[in-house]
């Protein structure tokens, strides 16, 4: 795809396979150098701004995290012309600070993924069709000005979102042991997902701005008592009706900026 279809996309994740506020003009089913992304893009307006929408997860949630093809989520959306992008990730928390129901946006990350298709730069070969090898800078893994443009938009609408924190990305499926997170403290990990990388590397290798909004929906394994999914199902709802609420608010901010900047 040449011409730019949206600067602007959102990855959703668990509780967000769908973006109710986004109503669908077109849906792109791509393909690229990498494969499929996880879903047909769908392509729609909030709040007048365009803007992509991926679920992370496939469209029926059908994807557990170390099978998603990351990279072809990322290229897909570059090959649309997205430079923007904003991931909504629920996490358990760990830090006191990040109760159930709460929400951040990260501003850093401890990376404990394995066997996924981290880079697109392997050196070269059929495992990276268009690139050789490059090292890139990753020491803040998120972008200031998508970050400072969800903060912004929470504060408009009284919301209490959390500047910063560190986020643990482990491999799942399944969630993890008391001790796993008892060591992730000690890493000073604030929260734990596990979607957060690769894609937040490949976005960077990409040269695309890309920020986290995450939604705590339970206390991290060992930290609460009863059925870690009992909190979950409870709490995502309403983290999820406030994160669009927040996305409401930061994509005309983000798209006028985009823009000034491509001079249009
Ligand atoms: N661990 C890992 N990923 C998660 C969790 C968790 O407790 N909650 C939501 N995503």
């Amino acid at each position: 795809m040449s011409a730019a279809v949206a600067t602007l996309a959102v990855i959703g994740g668990t509780g967000m396979d769908r973006w109710p506020s986004l109503k669908p003009e077109r849906e792109l089913t791509l393909d690229t150098d990498y494969g499929a992304p996880s879903a047909p893009l769908l392509l729609g307006r909030v709040q007048g701004v365009p803007v992509l929408f991926l679920a992370r997860h496939g469209r029926a949630h059908e994807l557990a995290p170390h099978r998603i093809n990351y990279r072809a989520n990322l290229k897909a959306l570059a090959n649309c012309g997205v430079h923007t992008v904003i991931a909504i990730s629920a996490v358990g928390g760990i830090a006191r600070w990040l109760a159930p129901g709460s929400l951040c946006v990260p501003s850093d990350l401890v990376d404990y993924t394995w066997g996924r298709a981290h880079s697109f730069y392997s050196g070269g070969g059929a495992q990276a069709p268009d690139r050789g090898l490059r090292h890139i800078e990753f020491t803040e893994p998120y972008a200031a000005r998508v970050r400072r443009e969800l903060l912004r938009a929470a504060s408009t609408r009284d919301m209490d979102v959390t500047d910063g924190g560190v986020m643990g990305v482990t491999q799942g499926p399944r969630l993890e042991t008391a001790a796993e997170i008892r060591r992730l403290q000690r890493d000073g990990c604030d929260m734990v997902g596990m979607t957060g990388m690769p894609e937040a590397a490949l976005a960077a290798e990409l040269g695309m701005e890309y920020a986290c909004l995450a939604l705590s929906v339970n206390w991290a394994a060992g930290l609460a008592d009863g059925p870690i999914h009992d909190q979950i199902d409870t709490v995502l709802a309403r983290c999820m009706a406030r994160a669009d609420a927040i996305l409401a608010a930061a994509l005309p901010a983000l798209r006028a900026q985009d823009a000034r900047r491509d001079g249009d």
